[in-house]
């Protein structure tokens, strides 16, 4: 079996299957290139066999035990019926929905197909293109991340305006995200179907849910996705990465029923191992930045996470995505290091 689908399924592996979060990106030449060839990051992601190869480049030039299907959260509000475009330097731009009329006028969860056509397509054509021992990961985001983009029209440092929406109207909110968490199901078994493995709900702004709200908003949707996804497809593995979910980590197996958890950086690798990897699989949790300033630092904090991390199924990543800014020689050097092939 892959690496990534025992680490997943439980086992303790002598070494932690590897992937990274954005591993096709800016900071590839060979990125670049294609997605100047599709003309705009859009255009690349409904483009089936750009996306395919620039999810394709990583693995060759890494060898990553997993592929990471070359997508974007955002797709799904946009199937919805949301107008989306990204300004470069900036990001993601949307209409916003601010009233019951704005969730009304959203399409169904069943009427999203058309435009994602082009994502299964990206998925069969990866499902028949990897290397036998290359895992195939689909994705989507979770139902809070994705209204913090469709209420504010943008990425926000706070979710400030989803936290009023949420606190003014609840309401309307929640009809908000129950559209997004039923769209959700249908995308992401439409990406089982068409040959992804394991799939990854993003909630990359769940740290900003306190209390109550991290389990109405948090957990309950993600434990709903991931219950319906396993009737329908009974054994398949779920990765959740509740961002910044701090003491929250500890339990989120249990209440959402998902086999992994990924952790970010903000959390020791030793409290992990202590507090959450006991209930299952965890995937992470190396500082981005790294791949940035490699050297010894980056050779050190490899061996620490992979050794804390040890005594338990884990699979091996970064806290956050990979940045821009990163040099691909730190990203193979990082691999050679969890592999041990570096002299200690
Ligand atoms: O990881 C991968 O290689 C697979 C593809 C992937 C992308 N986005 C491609 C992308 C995945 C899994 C995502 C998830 C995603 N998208 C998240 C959740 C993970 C996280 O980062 O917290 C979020 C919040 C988004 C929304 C989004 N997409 C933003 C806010 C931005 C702009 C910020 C930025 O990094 O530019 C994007 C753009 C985006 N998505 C890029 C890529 C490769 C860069 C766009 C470009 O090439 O110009």
């Amino acid at each position: 079996m892959k690496t990534l689908m025992r680490a997943l399924a439980g086992e303790t592996l002598p070494v932690p299957p590897i992937w990274m979060m954005r591993q096709a990106g800016r900071y590839l030449p060979e990125y670049r290139a294609t997605r100047a060839e599709a003309g705009d990051f859009l255009s690349l992601c409904y483009n089936s066999d750009l996306a395919t190869e620039v999810t394709l480049q990583p693995i060759r030039r890494f060898g990553f035990d997993a592929a990471i299907l070359f997508a974007d959260i955002l797709l799904v509000p946009q199937a919805l019926g949301a107008d989306l475009w990204f300004v470069t330097g900036e990001g993601p731009r949307l209409s916003t929905i601010t009233d019951q009329a704005g969730v009304d006028a959203l399409k169904g969860p069943d009427d999203i197909h058309d435009t994602l056509a082009p994502v299964y397509q990206t998925v069969r054509n990866l499902a028949g293109a990897l290397p036998s021992e290359t895992a195939l990961i689909g994705f989507a985001g979770a139902p809070w991340t994705v209204a913090t983009y469709m209420v504010a029209g943008r990425g926000t440092p706070d979710q400030g305006p989803a936290h009023a929406l949420k606190d003014g109207n609840r309401p309307v909110f929640d009809a908000l995200m129950a559209r997004i968490e039923a769209a959700t199901v249908e995308y992401l078994d439409m990406q089982v179907q068409a040959g992804a493995e394991t799939v990854k709900l993003f909630d990359s702004w769940a740290g900003s849910l306190k209390g109550d709200d991290f389990q109405t908003y948090a957990v309950e949707p993600a434990a709903r996705i991931v219950a319906e996804l396993k009737r329908r497809h009974p054994g398949l593995p779920v990765i959740a990465f509740p961002r910044e979910a701090g003491e929250a980590y500890v339990g989120f197996h249990a209440a959402t029923g998902a086999d992994c958890v990924a952790v970010d950086d903000s959390v020791s690798a030793e409290w992990v191992a202590e507090n959450v990897q006991p209930h299952g699989c965890v995937q992470g949790n190396l500082k981005s930045s790294h791949m940035v300033t490699g050297g010894q630092a980056l050779i050190d904090e490899v061996r620490h996470i992979r050794d804390a991390l040890s005594n338990g199924p884990h699979v091996f990543n970064l806290g956050h995505g990979i940045t821009p800014d990163a040099d691909p020689d730190n990203v193979a050097l990082m691999i050679e290091t969890l592999r041990e092939r570096v002299p200690a």
